[in-house]
């Protein structure tokens, strides 16, 4: 059964099927036999979806619980993104934290994607790929040297298609050509859409304090730090996601996949011994109001994310025995790091006045200029609706050396290259009358870790998702000297004429005050990782081995972010496709 050489199920099964499609329901699914099942047709699951049928003699069934992402206005258009941030919404799971200490025991809104490409086609499209240092230190963690960022940087330009921006503008220092991928399924590109007066203030501003903020032409060489031009997931002004780009039709047409939306994945059944270690056959799965079992003959792949992947490991009864027996799951393997250690960022807005009128709100605030520029995209695919509204330009920076809060804890920065702080530049405010501009502040190197479990046996519970934001007290002394950068960086003179009264006034407040206003507004990075976490091979913790196999079973691995073992300085997105190709890889090794 697991056989590296018995490609024959594969062949048998291939012979009969006609088109692939995309499946709203089970009864039209061909079979419920299929060398490979993948759980989650997320960012990370249609990679491996798509990497693995290049074999036409392998057949993959990808089973995701939510709705399929096509004519979703919120996800094609850019501008449109911040829709699904709402806390409740048809395409989100819904989630909240548990109370969370370091915030005050506020239990904040915790988003995650709940329909097909997951949080690719629902995120906020910035591309970062991490700093150098952080994958030489998974390397480091995993003694692996295929994730360190020499060996791992292949895959970055694999995963990407370099686009020029929808207004077509000169992108010359803007960005190094020379590190960019050009034939990939995701597109990335600059801004097609400008707003001049900021970006040439944030660009002056490195020009009069380069010692703290200098110039960076390209945050995604693996030396990020500086403030440079932020590049999106987005091409021809639309949204590039997994769903987009690795189930374009070229591919979900390809006979040997099969995809099947409203497909809630309870747990892994069927266990047999293999060699020695417990194997699981089947994944059980609700559709409708019935349950369904879908075998693998290979190999199960959970890509479910940092909260789906280890409470599906929980349901199925692989994690610390003594919390599944207290809740009535019978035990299949001890393994007590499953939902431990995650690791996110967290995030606080500053937001200022301004004295211009060139700020988002310009468009959210104006009826008729919202309908212009609605009717623009939908006509060309140009105008303000291309621009994610996370950002024009991001700064990566790093603590002084005699911060405080090196007092409380050593320097968790994977090394001198990465950074501590990121200061996302937005032209917007919230949603008062007026112009705003704000540094969006994040924490990106947390000592602090939190945990997913589960609740009970019912394995359609919701997880208790507890990220551990601020539980550490050197995040949040780090936060607060993170904000004197961010004031820093608004009173250069570039800004001077400009910048009117921020909405909080931190300046005025003593360190103590200061600290609760952050601890009463951080939220959610939404960027955890951790939670099914790589270690090497004959650690005594950890969730899978190097290659990503779960320890001491056989045929299981995990493919999505929740194996990098911290947090990197970045949005995640890059660094979980490259985690996802870089997978598909090493199960293509493990079978030919
Ligand atoms: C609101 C938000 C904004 C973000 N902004 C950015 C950004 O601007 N840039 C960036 O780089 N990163 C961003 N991120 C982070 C980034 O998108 C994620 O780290 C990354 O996409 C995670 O990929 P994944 O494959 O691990 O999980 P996901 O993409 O979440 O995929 C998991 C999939 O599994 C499905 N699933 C879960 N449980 C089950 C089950 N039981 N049965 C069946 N299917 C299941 C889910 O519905 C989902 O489709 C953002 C994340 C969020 C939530
Ligand atoms: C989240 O709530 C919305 C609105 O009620 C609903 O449509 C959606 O299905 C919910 N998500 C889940 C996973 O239940
Ligand atoms: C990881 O780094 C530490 C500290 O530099 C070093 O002692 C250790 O040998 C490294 N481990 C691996 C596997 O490279
Ligand atoms: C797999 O498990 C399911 C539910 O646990 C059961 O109904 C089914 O018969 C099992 N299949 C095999 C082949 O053992
Ligand atoms: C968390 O990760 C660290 C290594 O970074 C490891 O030493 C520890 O055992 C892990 N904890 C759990 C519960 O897995
Ligand atoms: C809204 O936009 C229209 C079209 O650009 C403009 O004529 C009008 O003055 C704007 N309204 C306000 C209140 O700014
Ligand atoms: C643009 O197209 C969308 C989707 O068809 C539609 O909902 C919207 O009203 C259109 N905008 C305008 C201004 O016509
Ligand atoms: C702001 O800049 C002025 C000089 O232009 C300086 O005197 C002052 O200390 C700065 N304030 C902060 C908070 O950096
Ligand atoms: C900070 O300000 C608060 C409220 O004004 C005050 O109660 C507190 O004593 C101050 N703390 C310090 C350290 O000055």
């Amino acid at each position: 059964m697991f056989s590296p050489a018995s490609t024959i199920l594969g062949v048998l099964f291939f012979g009969g099927v006609g088109l692939c499609k995309l499946y709203e329901d089970v009864a039209d699914l061909p079979r419920l036999q299929y060398d490979y099942v993948v759980v989650g047709g997320g960012t990370a699951g249609n990679v491996v979806a798509n990497r693995l049928t290049e074999n036409p003699d392998v057949s993959v069934l990808v089973l995701e619980a939510g709705v399929s992402n096509e004519g979703v206005l919120i996800s094609e258009v850019p501008f449109l993104g911040n829709d699904f941030f709402a806390s409740i919404n048809p395409y989100s799971w819904n989630y909240t934290t548990t109370p969370q200490t370091g915030l005050n025991g506020r239990a904040i809104s915790y988003a995650r994607a709940y329909l097909l490409g997951g949080c690719s086609s629902h995120n906020g499209m910035v591309y970062t790929r991490g700093a150098q240092d952080d994958f030489d230190r998974y390397a480091n963690l995993t003694g692996d040297e295929g994730w360190s960022w020499n060996q791992i940087f292949p895959y970055f330009l694999k995963n990407e298609k370099w686009t020029p921006p929808a207004d077509q503008h000169d992108t010359h220092g803007q960005f190094n050509p020379g590190i960019h991928g050009t034939a990939g399924p995701i597109s990335v590109s600059l801004s097609g859409f400008q707003w001049p007066d900021f970006q040439r203030r944030i660009i002056q501003t490195t020009e009069e304090l380069p010692d703290d903020f200098p110039f960076n032409l390209d945050m995604n060489s693996g030396q990020p730090l500086g403030v440079g031009w932020v590049q999106s997931t987005i091409g021809h002004g639309e949204r590039s996601s997994s769903a987009t780009g690795y189930l374009a039709p070229d591919f979900i047409q390809r006979p040997n996949l099969d995809v099947l939306l409203h497909a809630q994945v309870s747990k892994l059944v069927n266990v047999t011994q293999h060699q020695g270690k417990p194997s699981f056959g089947g994944v059980q799965f609700r559709s409708g109001a019935s349950l369904f079992v879908a075998e693998a003959s290979k190999e199960i792949i959970l890509s479910a994310g940092s909260i789906g992947t280890p409470q599906i490991l929980l349901n199925s009864g692989v994690g610390d025995h003594n919390a599944l027996h207290a809740l009535g799951i019978p035990t299949v393997l001890d393994l007590p790091s499953v939902g431990q250690n995650a690791s996110d960022h967290s995030y606080f807005g500053l937001t200022w006045a301004v004295n211009s009128d060139d700020t988002i709100e310009s468009i959210t605030q104006n009826a008729t200029r919202f309908n212009e520029a609605s009717e623009q995209w939908n006509t060309s695919r140009t105008g303000p609706f291309v621009f994610p509204q996370t950002g024009t330009h991001a700064g990566w920076l790093r603590l002084s050396q005699d911060s405080p809060a090196f007092d409380v804890h050593a320097d968790p920065s994977p090394g001198p290259g990465a950074p501590h702080f990121e200061l996302l530049l937005l032209p917007s405010g919230q949603d008062l009358p007026g112009n705003f501009v704000t540094a969006l502040l994040a924490m990106v190197s947390p000592v602090s870790r939190g945990s997913v479990t589960v609740s009970s046996d019912d394995p359609f519970a919701d997880p208790l998702i507890d990220p551990g934001y601020l539980a550490s007290e050197f995040d949040a002394i780090a936060l607060r000297e993170g904000v004197k950068l961010a004031q820093k960086f608004f009173n250069a003179s570039a800004w001077h004429g400009y910048l009117g009264a921020p909405t909080i006034n931190l300046a005025a407040m003593n360190a103590t005050e200061q600290m609760a206003t952050l601890r009463a507004n951080v939220a959610s990075g939404s960027h955890t990782v951790g939670t099914a976490s790589m270690s090497p091979r004959d650690a005594t913790y950890g969730v899978v081995n190097p290659d990503l196999t779960v320890k001491g079973i056989a045929g299981l691995r995990v493919i999505d972010a929740s194996v990098l073992p911290i947090v990197p300085g970045a949005h995640t997105q890059a660094a979980t496709y490259v985690v996802a190709e870089r997978g598909a890889d090493l199960v293509k090794q493990l079978w030919t």
